[in-house]
C-alpha cells in the first residue's frame, strides 16, 4: 500500500511517498525560512500563501522524480494539526481534495504522531519498547511508546518548549530566524565555563520540564557584559550546555523509572549537535541504543505524515473511524495528543 504524506502545519512545505513494500520512496520539501526571515518569525498568512503556491508543483516533481503513477496512491494523509489554522487549511483542503478526485481515503494526522514515529523511517530503526524524547518549537515530552499508538506520557514542559527557549533566547541576543540554529552555531565558538545556567526543575523528583527562566537568565547575563560577539557566543554555549544537560538528566531518569533500553529523539531540536552527542556518549555509558531521524527529519517534513498515514490505514481498529470519506475539512491549531483517535495513555 502507497500513502501520499503532505505536511504544512508552519513554515515548511514538505510531501513524501511511503510504500509499505518498498519504504520511503520519495520526498520533497520546499522552506519558508528566507520568506520569514525579513519579520524576525512566521508570519501565519504569508505561510498559509506560500504553501499555497507550494503543494501542487511539489507533488508534480514528486511523482516525477520517484517515477509512481498517482493511479497507485492508495491513501492520502495530511497533518491536521496542531499548528497555525491558515496553513494546516491549505494541506488539509488539498490532501481531502486529491483523496476525493482519486477515491481513496484521507487521514488526518497529528503532527507530534509523525515527529514520534520519524526514527522508524531510518534503515537502523529501533525495536519496540522504547522511550522518546520529543523535542519541538510547540512541545517538550517525554513518551514511552510500546506499539504504534500505544504511548503513555511520562513528562512534558510546564512552560516553553525546548524549541520555543532556544528561539526566543536567539531573538534577546539579535541572533536572525530562525533562532534555534542560529544560536547552535554560534554556541560552538562560545566558551562553556564563563557562564553557569541553572538546570530547571532538576533537583526534585518528576519528569517535568520548564524551560522559561532559561531565557530569563540568558537575558541577565547579556545586560551584565559590553555586549560583545564573544559574549554572545559565551552566552549560547552556557544556554545549550543547561539545556542538552537538563534534557540528558530527565531521560536518563525516564530510562530508570521505566527499565526502557532504547532512547529515541525526535522534533526539530534533534537536529542539535549538541544534543545528539551528549545522549549518543550516556548512552554508550548506560548501554541503550539511542536513534534519532536523519536531521531532515527531524525538523517537519511530509515523510512522517505519509508514515502515520500508511499505519493509520493498517490499523484494523480505525477502520470503522468515519472521518476517512467524510468531505468535511477539519484541522485544529491545538490538539492535545490524548484527543488524537488514537489516544495517549497517562
Ligand atoms: O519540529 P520542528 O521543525 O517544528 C515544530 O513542530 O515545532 O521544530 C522547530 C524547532 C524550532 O524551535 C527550531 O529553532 C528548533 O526546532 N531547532 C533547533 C535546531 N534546529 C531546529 N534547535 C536547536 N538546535 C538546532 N540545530
Ligand atoms: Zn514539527
Amino acid at each position: 500500500m502507497r500513502v501520499l504524506g503532505i505536511e504544512t502545519s508552519c513554515d515548511e512545505t514538505g510531501l513524501a511517498l511511503y510504500d509499505g513494500q518498498q519504504g520511503l520512496i520519495g520526498h520533497v520539501l520546499h522552506s519558508q525560512v528566507a520568506l520569514h526571515a525579513h519579520y524576525g518569525g512566521v508570519v501565519p498568512e504569508l505561510a498559509s500563501r506560500d504553501h499555497i503556491r507550494a503543494v501542487l508543483p511539489l507533488l508534480r516533481d514528486l511523482l516525477q522524480s520517484s517515477g509512481v503513477e498517482a493511479a497507485t496512491i492508495r491513501g492520502v494523509a495530511y497533518t491536521a494539526g496542531p499548528g497555525l489554522l491558515g496553513a494546516l487549511l491549505v494541506g488539509a483542503t488539498i490532501g481531502r481534495s486529491l483523496a476525493w478526485t482519486w477515491g481513496i481515503p484521507a487521514i488526518g494526522v497529528h503532527h507530534m504522531e509523525g515527529h514520534l514515529l520519524s526514527p522508524l523511517l531510518e534503515p537502523d530503526a529501533p525495536t519496540f519498547p522504547f522511550l522518546a524524547l520529543l523535542v519541538s518549537g510547540g512541545h517538550t515530552l517525554l513518551i514511552e511508546v510500546r506499539a504504534i499508538g500505544q504511548y503513555r506520557l511520562l513528562g512534558e514542559s510546564v512552560d516553553d518548549a525546548v524549541g520555543e527557549a532556544f528561539d526566543k533566547t536567539a531573538k534577546l541576543l539579535g541572533l536572525p530566524y530562525p533562532g534555534g540554529p542560529a544560536l547552535a552555531q554560534l554556541a560552538e565558538h562560545g566558551d562553556p565555563h564563563r557562564f553557569t545556567f541553572p538546570r530547571p526543575m532538576t533537583d526534585r523528583p518528576g519528569l517535568d520540564f520548564s524551560f522559561s527562566g532559561l531565557k530569563t537568565c540568558a537575558i541577565t547575563f547579556w545586560r551584565s557584559t559590553a555586549q560583545t560577539e564573544a559574549d554572545r557566543a559565551d552566552i549560547a554555549r552556557a544556554f545549550e550546555e543547561a539545556v542538552v544537560d537538563t534534557l540528558a538528566i530527565k531521560c536518563q531518569r525516564a530510562m530508570e523509572a521505566t527499565g526502557l533500553k532504547t532512547l529515541v529523539v525526535a522534533g526539530g531540536v534533534g537536529a542539535n549537535r549538541r544534543l545528539r552527542h551528549h545522549l549518543q556518549h550516556l548512552g554508550k555509558q548506560q548501554g541503550w541504543q539511542v536513534h534519532y531521524p536523519r536531521p531532515l527529519f527531524c525538523t517537519d517534513n511530509g515523510a512522517m505524515i505519509a508514515y502515520v498515514g500508511y499505519q493509520r490505514l493498517q490499523d484494523t481498529r480505525l477502520s470503522a473511524l468515519p472521518d476517512r470519506y467524510d468531505l468535511r475539512i477539519q484541522v485544529r491549531a491545538r490538539w492535545p495528543l490524548d484527543e488524537s483517535p488514537i489516544g495517549i495513555i497517562r
